[in-house]
């Protein structure tokens, strides 16, 4: 087991009716508030009247930035600090899924700055500071809500990149299963497969803890036992909730305690698609993940079928295990080809661009630029 440092300043407030206590929350840290939210979700399902509600039954002074898009881009976090400066905010409220989040992550660390956000994200600058960020979740997929890291796509710079801060940690989040009860199918599973993707880029990581091998098969468990389930009943309260819950554990730090790190040449990968296609963040990893295991099959084949047989309870080689895998994505409904999605003006070479500028690779095992002809090929 590898030394570590845990640090995880977030506070979860998780539950029925929790939503009670966010305007008090609020509060605490400011009266002027900027409110960010995606592109209609929260006000077709009433959210956004009743937080509305509760900040001015509080007196708290708002703002508002709204129409942040799925893969969210650098342009609407600078235009929403811009809001932000304005106004003298000193708090800012996330409402939405991991996009959201992952903006206003952004935005708390760009509004008390004098420089371009980007800078943040091509690692120029390194934030020092940050307003406090409270959120509230609607999507649960990304674990965006209890840990340190956003991820924001740059077109012109051909590249979605994640940055990691201290600072960037979100002081309090809102977890309410009944708000995802009006998620959609699809995007369910696609926070289903994702959090089972950050559960496998941690199997797959450098170093040796046994307990985070034990954490991230009771994370993928309790997935694979409740994401199909929930997938009939969408608007299952308990469903919901286990289903959020294990998403906040898989990527809010806990289970990489004790290795060096995850792989994440996967999630890298999937961002090269969620940028030059706008694929869903969820569908970009079911995409990637079965190939990505048949390339790397010789040097951790015994791994791979580990984890299969953990998964299914039972004994599967390492090309069984991979199926296996793939086919529980595909009945979740999600693509296992690139060419599932239809996307018309497909081009290979611009997706060899984007991954040599996106420096794709992973953190352990280690993808040359000379073999992404071959991974490309293998999940077009
Ligand atoms: O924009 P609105 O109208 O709100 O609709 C959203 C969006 O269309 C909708 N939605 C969200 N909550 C809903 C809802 N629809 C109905 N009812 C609700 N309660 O769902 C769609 C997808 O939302 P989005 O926020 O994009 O999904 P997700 O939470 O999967 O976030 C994906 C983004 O997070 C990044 C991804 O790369 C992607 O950009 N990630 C962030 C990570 C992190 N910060 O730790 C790690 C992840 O691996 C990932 O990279
Ligand atoms: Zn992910």
């Amino acid at each position: 087991m590898e030394n570590f440092v845990a640090f995880n300043p977030t506070s979860l407030h998780f539950g029925r009716h929790i939503l009670e206590g966010l305007a008090p929350t609020v509060r605490q840290y400011g009266d002027r508030v900027l409110l960010v939210y995606g592109r209609g979700s929260v006000k077709r399902s009433g959210l956004y009247d009743r937080i509305l509600r509760s900040l001015k039954e509080a007196e708290l002074a708002l703002f508002e930035y709204g129409g942040i898009q799925p893969n969210p881009v650098i342009e609407d976090v600078e235009a929403a600090a811009a809001v932000g400066r304005e106004h003298h905010v000193e708090v800012v409220l996330a409402v939405g899924g991991g996009s959201v989040i992952d903006s206003a992550k952004a935005i708390a660390l760009t509004i008390p700055v004098s420089h371009p956000a980007w800078d943040f994200f091509t690692g120029k600058t390194t934030p020092t500071k940050g307003l406090p960020l409270i959120t509230v979740l609607t999507l649960a997929a990304t674990g965006s809500e209890m840990n340190s890291i956003a991820v924001i796509s740059n077109k012109e710079a051909y590249y979605k990149a994640p940055l990691r801060s201290p600072f960037a940690f979100p002081k309090h989040s809102f977890l309410d299963p009944e708000v995802t009860t009006t998620v959609p199918r699809d995007y369910t599973a696609y926070g289903v497969a994702d959090l089972i993707a950050h559960c496998m880029e941690v199997w797959f990581g450098a170093g040796d803890c046994p307990m985070s091998d034990r954490l991230v098969l009771s994370i993928i468990k309790e997935a694979m036992e409740a994401g199909p389930l929930l997938l009939t009943d969408l608007r299952n309260y308990d469903l919901r909730s286990r289903i959020m819950y294990a998403a906040t554990l898989a990527l809010n730090g806990l289970t990489t305690q004790g290795k060096v790190s995850g792989d994440w040449c996967v999630h890298v990968v999937g961002h090269v698609l969620s940028l030059l296609y706008d694929v869903p963040h969820g569908a970009s990893l079911t995409i990637v993940y079965p190939a990505w295991m048949h390339f790397f099959k010789d040097q951790i084949g015994e791994r791979i079928a580990l984890l299969g047989s953990e998964m299914f309870e039972e004994r599967l080689n390492v090309d069984e295990a991979i199926s296996r895998i793939e086919n529980f994505f595909i009945a979740l409904g999600c693509p296992a080809k690139f060419r599932d999605l239809d996307i018309p003006n497909l081009s290979v070479d611009d997706i060899l661009e984007a991954m040599e500028i996106g420096k794709v690779n992973g953190m352990h095992l280690k993808l040359k630029p000379a073999d992404y002809p071959k991974l490309v090929e293998m999940f077009l």
